[in-house]
């Protein structure tokens, strides 16, 4: 489905569409064609013409005014979809390795690529960081942290090096002060690091610059421009990533994640079923050694740091070249890796998960579930709200399996002010040990402090999931919410976006 554009003799309100008839064109309006029901997305008239953004009915925008609705879809979709009234647990403590979490709430990494050139926290990164400090979320996960300039998303993708440790120890200190200033020397904040290096989606200078560690022929569309790392250079890594966790020591984080996930170097190791011949690759034990191997280093060296992994414990493509899968070159769920990984990782000290799953690139509606997809992408050929609970159940079964180790669960935002409500529930029901808080967090970093203050949200602060700030990192600008911190990002949306011709920047 996408864009129609129909011809009409003048501004009325009825359209054909095929062989349908819209009387009242509303966004939210139901139209029957060829006996399939569509959803008006998006309308738009002049004199001359409407233009209409359709999609399938299994497809809906949130539009639930009670919680009543959206139980009532959930069980229509035939889900059993965690729901609770008391949100009290989401204030509980809890134990994350060595650290005490004051509450439930945790921010999830994400990239503001607002560094400075060198790699160091810029200014706005401070802020967003104390936003979120302020706000009382109890865990932050920090953002996508590049160990070395070649693996850099975008030229102002942070790094973590030498030059830009005390733009680190700034960030930190910063953050947890904001945390203090606003709840007392008590609010003691979880500060964890996400490490990375890019791999097939590096672009250190803004043009792609593709390496990785098996070439998965889904995700490369130039195969022949993909660098594949040899064992030696993979066998570096490791040193470059422990020197990286040692200096994220010294920044004054609690712990650092080594991330797996959303088809980025380290990721990608974990499906190197065509690595052939390499230390790295084809068995099991081969394709998780990175892993392992860099988690024994990390708590062997810096016992006092946290070792933590996100992980994508189901990419949605087929063996070969997906992980979370069967071997039958289905699309199934398959959980027994990840949780093998997750045993192994736990025996080695690794101490707190965060589970996510699919690739944003290629099956964006896996990991983040949306109301408006990317510009120029389709919608999803899903409910937003079968996303969320693939999400929940997924990290509600490793949870179940390893209840001991706190996991953070994903994908809580499409619920905009019902997410408490789930969460808590997921919680109760020993499903996650942490909501972990993405778009929400850019649009709503005070939620915590207003369900602490007054035990719900405010609708009108609430993401409402239409993709913009990931339409802003795509195009290579600074990301964050245009919608809800307006004075800051909209003006990069539209130095991004102009209205007529290409984004200005790339
Ligand atoms: C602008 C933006 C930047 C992101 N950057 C990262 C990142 O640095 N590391 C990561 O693991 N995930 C990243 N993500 C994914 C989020 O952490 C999260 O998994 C996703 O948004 C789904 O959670 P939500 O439904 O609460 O938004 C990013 C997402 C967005 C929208
Ligand atoms: S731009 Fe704002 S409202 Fe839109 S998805 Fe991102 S955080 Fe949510």
């Amino acid at each position: 489905m996408g864009f129609h554009d129909f011809e009409n003799s003048g501004p009325s309100r009825e359209v054909y569409v095929d062989f349908g008839l819209v009387t009242t064109v509303k966004e939210g309006s139901t139209v029957i064609m060829k006996n399939n029901s569509y959803h008006i997305l998006f309308f738009r008239y002049n004199r001359l013409s409407y233009k209409i953004e359709i999609a399938m009915a299994s497809y809906e925008p949130f539009g639930f005014l009670t919680a009543e609705d959206l139980l009532k879809k959930a069980e229509e979709l035939g889900m059993d979809l965690p729901f609770q009234e008391s949100i009290d647990v989401l204030f509980e403590e809890i134990r994350v390795g060595s650290r005490t979490a004051p509450n439930r709430f945790a921010v999830q990494p994400m990239e503001g690529f607002d560094a400075e050139f060198n790699g160091a926290p810029g200014e706005l990164a401070l802020r967003r960081y104390a936003r979120y400090a302020r706000g009382g979320n109890g865990l932050i996960w920090f953002e996508a942290t590049s160990v070395i300039e070649e693996g850099r998303s975008n030229p102002r993708q942070m790094k973590l090096d030498a030059n830009t440790l005390d733009g680190f120890k700034r960030l930190v200190e910063k953050t947890r002060n904001a945390a203090h200033q606003e709840f007392g020397s008590k609010q003691d904040i979880v500060c964890i690091l996400q490490l990375t290096h890019s791999g097939r989606y590096s672009r250190p200078d803004g043009r792609l610059s593709p390496k990785a560690a098996c070439i998965n022929p889904i995700l490369d569309r130039s195969p022949g421009d993909v660098h594949v790392f040899s064992d030696d250079e993979l066998n570096i890594f490791q040193d470059v990533f422990l020197d990286a966790a040692r200096m994220a020591y010294k920044a004054g984080f609690d712990g650092v994640d080594i991330k797996a996930c959303h088809g980025y170097l380290l990721h990608d190791l974990l499906s190197a079923h065509t690595r052939e011949g390499s230390r790295y690759g084809g068995s099991f034990k081969n394709r998780i050694r990175f892993l392992t191997e860099l988690c024994e280093k990390i708590r062997e060296e810096i016992p006092d740091l946290m070792c933590a992994l996100r992980l994508n414990a189901y990419d949605g493509l087929a063996f070969p070249y997906g992980f979370g899968v069967p071997e039958d070159g289905s699309k199934e769920i398959d959980l027994s890796e990840p949780k093998e990984l997750i045993r192994q990782m736990i025996s080695l000290g690794c101490g707190l998960f965060n589970i996510t799953v699919g690739i944003p690139q290629y099956n964006p509606h896996f990991s983040r579930p949306f109301d408006r997809p990317l510009k120029g992408a389709s919608n999803p050929p899903e409910h937003p709200l079968e996303g969320v609970g693939r999400l929940i159940n997924i990290t509600g079964e490793i949870q179940a399996e390893f209840s001991e180790t706190p996991i953070v669960g994903t994908g809580y935002s499409w619920l905009r002010q019902y997410f408490p409500h789930v969460g808590a529930a997921v919680i109760s029901r020993g499903k996650a040990g942490l909501v972990g808080l993405g778009r929400s967090s850019i649009a709503y970093p005070d939620a915590p402090k207003d369900l602490m203050d007054s035990g719900s949200l405010d609708q009108d602060k609430v993401c409402i999931t239409c993709s913009r700030c990931t339409d802003l990192m795509r195009a290579g600008s600074v990301s964050g919410c245009s919608v809800r911190d307006r004075e800051i990002y909209s003006r990069a949306y539209k130095l991004a976006f102009p209205k007529k011709g290409k984004p200005l920047v790339m």
